[in-house]
């Protein structure tokens, strides 16, 4: 029996709500195996655990979770603790401690996801956008100055380091080189003429290793409007912490909006565990009525699977959410239906067992 410890952090809102689809889709995985099994442990982190003892989570959270292979995540944040204690204290506490500094985020068109673009060919949207998750714009660096004050000064400065950016970047040639795709980076080293002038001179020499891995480079600006326009210039994408954040929703936003996209923030040496999250929050205008997309939640479950190297099963999800999808039936409201997050979990499970 192969055994997996994966630490759960259900989280806020309706972060709970798509986790347990998650998990129901793991188990059922399991099960169809034989040979496998996830032992979960359940953590109650995040905002409500704020409002009772003052944290987001216990003083020694890192070293409870440092006990896991893996981590699954549903969203944290809620109305009444300000966003950047939720996020600072938990989800960068995490990324950050565990030096998780790849996140992975699909931007991949599935079979029957809605798609907001009229002239691209489902083929046409098939990227990996690999984010700097560990330092750069939100490095945390900076101060406020004279808070208040009419002289008031806040900095906030962009730190990127030798060894965090190079390393970003080696893996993402390494990925596009076992992918057998281009790499393109994503900068803007005409306005910001030290962090980005550097980033590129890395893509530069890093890529002298690399010279089977075709390379493409954009200014974020042009390829905002290019990931719009014409998706299908870009295969595997580099890019910085900030410009990956805001280029990730408006990827998902192409393929089928935040109740599908997913992201994996990863330790590459697996010295910690890496976390498997939807990229969506904890949507508190929805949260409690039981209608949340689990897709994103089940979509990084795959996520999970491949990086426990079960790509067979992270696969056989995918494909069980395409047939969920193609049927047509059974969709949550964002995506124009009626159904309920546990209808969609169970069809996504009926799927996997069909597609046996
Ligand atoms: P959000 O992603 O929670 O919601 C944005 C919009 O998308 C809302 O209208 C929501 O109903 C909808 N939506 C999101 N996920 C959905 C799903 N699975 N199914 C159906 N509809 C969905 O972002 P928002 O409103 O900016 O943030 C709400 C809270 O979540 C804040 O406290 C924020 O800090 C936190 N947050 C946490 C994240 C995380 O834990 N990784 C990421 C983003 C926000
Ligand atoms: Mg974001």
């Amino acid at each position: 029996m192969n055994s997996h410890r994966i630490a759960v952090i259900p989280g806020d809102g309706i972060g709970p709500e798509v986790i347990a689809q998650g998990i129901k889709v793991l188990n059922h995985i399991a099960a169809l195996d034989g040979k496998l099994q996830f032992e979960f442990t359940y953590y109650p982190w995040g905002c409500e655990f704020y409002s009772k003892h003052g944290r987001m989570m216990d003083d020694d959270g890192l070293d409870q979770l440092s006990q896991h292979e893996a981590i699954y995540l549903g969203a944290v944040g809620y109305p009444g603790v300000p966003d950047h204690i939720s996020l600072w204290e938990l989800l960068l506490k995490i990324r950050k401690g565990f030096d998780q500094y790849v996140n992975l985020r699909p931007i991949t068109l599935l079979e029957g996801a809605p798609c907001s673009l009229k002239e691209v060919t489902r083929e046409g949207i098939d990227m990996l956008v690999i984010r700097e998750n560990s330092e750069g714009e939100y490095a945390g660096a900076g101060d406020w100055l004279f808070k208040g004050k009419p002289e008031e000064v806040v900095l906030q400065t962009g730190v990127f380091s030798r060894m965090g950016t190079e390393r970003i970047i080696r893996y993402s040639y390494e990925t596009a080189r076992r992918l057998g795709r281009s790499l393109t980076s994503i900068s803007k080293a005409n306005a910001l003429n030290y962090s980005m002038v550097f980033w590129d001179q890395v893509f530069e020499e890093v890529g002298r290793e690399y010279p089977d891995v075709p390379t493409s480079s954009y200014l974020v600006d042009a390829a905002s409007m290019f990931f719009v326009r014409e998706p299908e210039r870009f295969e595997v994408v580099v890019t910085s912490n900030l410009f990956g954040d805001i280029l990730t929703d408006l990827g998902a936003a192409l393929v089928g909006g935040l109740g599908l996209a997913a992201g994996a923030n990863i330790n590459p040496e697996r010295k910690y565990p890496s976390m498997f999250e939807p990229i969506h929050g904890s949507a508190p205008d929805i949260a409690g009525r039981g209608i949340a997309n689990p897709l994103a939640a089940v979509w990084s479950a795959s996520q999970l699977l491949d990086f426990l190297g079960y790509e067979h099963h992270g696969r056989s999800v995918l494909k069980a959410i395409e047939t969920v999808m193609t049927d047509g039936k059974v969709f949550t409201p964002d995506m124009g239906g009626r159904a309920s997050t546990e209808q969609v979990g169970n069809a996504v499970v009926e799927a996997l067992h069909a597609l046996q």
